[in-house]
């Protein structure tokens, strides 16, 4: 998969709260690159799947759900908005229930193939950043540019924190940092395309790390990327 100039095919994968969909999305704003957040996608079905009072347990239920769902990505001035079933649910996918619940949906496989066969066709053109937890591993394992970002789960609580006080929920951050360390688990532990660092990715931990310090160092290993291929070291 060489491609030339800018169209590279960019994968950031990592655990919940790493910073993975504003790193991703400042990335793919710098770079002219359209944003693609797996996450939101697992989100809806379950947005969908708690509205019809599926037991999170019932895999063939699951399964079922997202064949008959249309999930579609929409863009406007580089934000994104998650279309499900024709639904603008790109605030009802970031309730503290869903995140709650998300890990049960998205460790069936079922859900898992449908999920990637639109990924796969999202990222055909390339110029794409696709953030997730095996898009280095499993959805694009030919990517040109893998990162695995991560930071220590009091960190990414703490930041969870944040963004959640933002939008006027109350917190309690050993709660979170309970909760995030059972999605890590869940996520990691999974059958079928667990969370894992892909053997080709670079590692980056950004609890000591600035936003803007994290966002230059991608975008000088993709830059550095497309040197290497224009110069067919790649
Ligand atoms: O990144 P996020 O918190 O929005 O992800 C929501 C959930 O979806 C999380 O439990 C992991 C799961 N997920 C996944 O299994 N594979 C992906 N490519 C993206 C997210």
């Amino acid at each position: 998969m060489r491609r030339e100039g800018r169209n590279l095919v960019v994968a950031i994968d990592g655990p919940a709260g790493a910073g993975k969909s504003t790193v991703a999305r400042q990335v793919s704003k710098d770079l002219g690159y359209i944003y693609i957040d797996t996450g939101a996608m697992y989100r809806a079905l379950t947005v969908k799947a708690l509205r019809q009072g599926i037991i999170l347990s019932d895999e063939a239920a699951l399964s079922r759900l997202a064949k008959e769902t249309e999930i579609r990505l929409t863009y406007q001035d580089h934000t994104q908005a998650i279309i499900m079933d024709g639904e603008d649910v790109s605030v009802a996918i970031r309730t503290p229930q869903v995140s709650q619940n998300v890990s049960l949906v998205a460790r069936v496989p079922g859900v898992r193939t449908e999920m990637v066969e639109l990924q796969r066709r999202l990222a055909q053109k390339g110029g794409i950043v696709m953030d997730g937890r095996d898009i280095g591993t499993f959805v694009l394992p030919e990517a040109e540019c893998k990162i695995f970002l991560t930071a220590s789960a009091r960190e990414r609580a703490m930041r969870r924190a944040r963004d959640l006080e933002a939008s006027g929920y109350e917190v309690d951050i050993d709660e979170l940092e309970k909760e995030i360390a059972t999605r890590d688990r869940i996520d990691s532990t999974r059958e079928m395309a667990p969370l894992q660092q892909a053997s080709d990715a670079i590692l980056i931990d950004t609890s000591d790390m600035s936003f803007n310090e994290v966002v230059d160092k991608i975008k000088e290993y993709i830059r550095q990327t497309q040197r290497n291929s224009f110069m067919g070291l790649e």
